[in-house]
């Protein structure tokens, strides 16, 4: 559905406020919906008026039109009241386009008042990002790392080879020979030795430190606020932390599953 949803905000609505009612309340799961602004400030604060009256717990927003492409600048213009309207009804506001990492996201919420942000292009490209202080490649786990977890972890949960390739892709720089190399490969075979013998020839890796602070579990920790009353007053927001855990997969399926938030995609 995507972005069409937008231009039926009463089908959206009823969407969201029947997620609430029939799963949200019942099994105590918070509904999500992520939107992209309006054409304008006011229809996109309208939009979010009502959105926010449907019970759902997290609002995202991506700085963008509908029409406007990945690569044109996001507008960010109309943010602090879209987080106003969310915290006078208890919702958290999460900012989308153009994140680069964890160092931009302070600035963020000093100036717009949002609780957190949601990153696609900058993690596909390099999840350190995450825990990256600063901007560019010196704030970065060098990629070749990254791309060697990547597919040691591709190996060890049999991951499917066409979405190896793709995803590997994304983290090697398109003017390095080593992406035609990729490009071409046939196996995960292949693309293992050619990554082994980029790496042997620029012997730059560094061992992986995506944690910024260490726990007894080894978790890494990302800062953000979420609003703790249902009333206007937003200065009541508290720290909280969110913890993701790094533990294989086998492990974490064994557990009594977690609840999960249900996002509904309007962007
Ligand atoms: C490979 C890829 C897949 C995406 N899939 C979705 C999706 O399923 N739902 C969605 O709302 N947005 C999706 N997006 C858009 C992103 O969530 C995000 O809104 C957009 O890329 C802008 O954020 P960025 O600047 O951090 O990339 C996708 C983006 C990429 C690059």
């Amino acid at each position: 559905m995507g972005a069409a949803l937008l231009k039926t905000p009463d089908k959206l609505e009823n969407i969201l406020r029947a997620l609430v009612k029939e799963v949200g309340e019942p099994f105590d799961i918070p509904i999500s919906v992520k939107i992209r602004i309006l054409e304008d400030r006011e229809s996109t604060l309208a939009l979010v008026r009502r959105l926010s009256k449907t019970g759902i717990k997290c609002l995202s927003v991506h700085c963008r039109t509908t029409p406007m492409r990945p690569r044109e600048p996001v507008i960010r213009d109309y943010l602090a009241g879209i987080a106003d309207i969310c915290h006078e009804a208890g919702i958290s506001c999460i900012v989308n386009g153009d994140v680069r990492g964890r160092f931009d996201l302070a600035p963020l919420m000093e100036k717009y008042g949002v609780d957190g942000a949601m990153i696609a292009r900058a993690a596909e490209s390099n999840t350190s990002c995450f825990a990256a202080t600063k901007p560019g490649p010196a704030g970065l786990v060098d990629w070749k790392t990254v791309a060697r977890e990547y597919t040691n972890l591709c190996a060890q949960f049999d991951n499917h080879h066409s979405n190896t390739k793709y995803c590997l892709l994304q983290m090697i720089p398109g003017k390095d020979k080593l992406y035609q190399t990729v490009s071409k490969a046939k196996s995960v075979a292949e693309m293992d030795s050619a990554l082994d013998a980029a790496i042997s020839q620029s012997n730059t890796t560094t061992p992986i430190a995506i944690s910024t602070k260490t726990t007894p579990t080894t978790t890494s920790t990302v800062t953000f606020k979420t609003p703790t009353s249902t009333t206007s007053n937003t200065s009541t927001a508290s720290s909280e932390e969110l913890h993701l855990p790094k533990r294989p997969r086998e492990e974490s399926l064994s557990e009594t599953p977690q609840k999960r938030p249900l996002a509904v995609n309007a962007a």
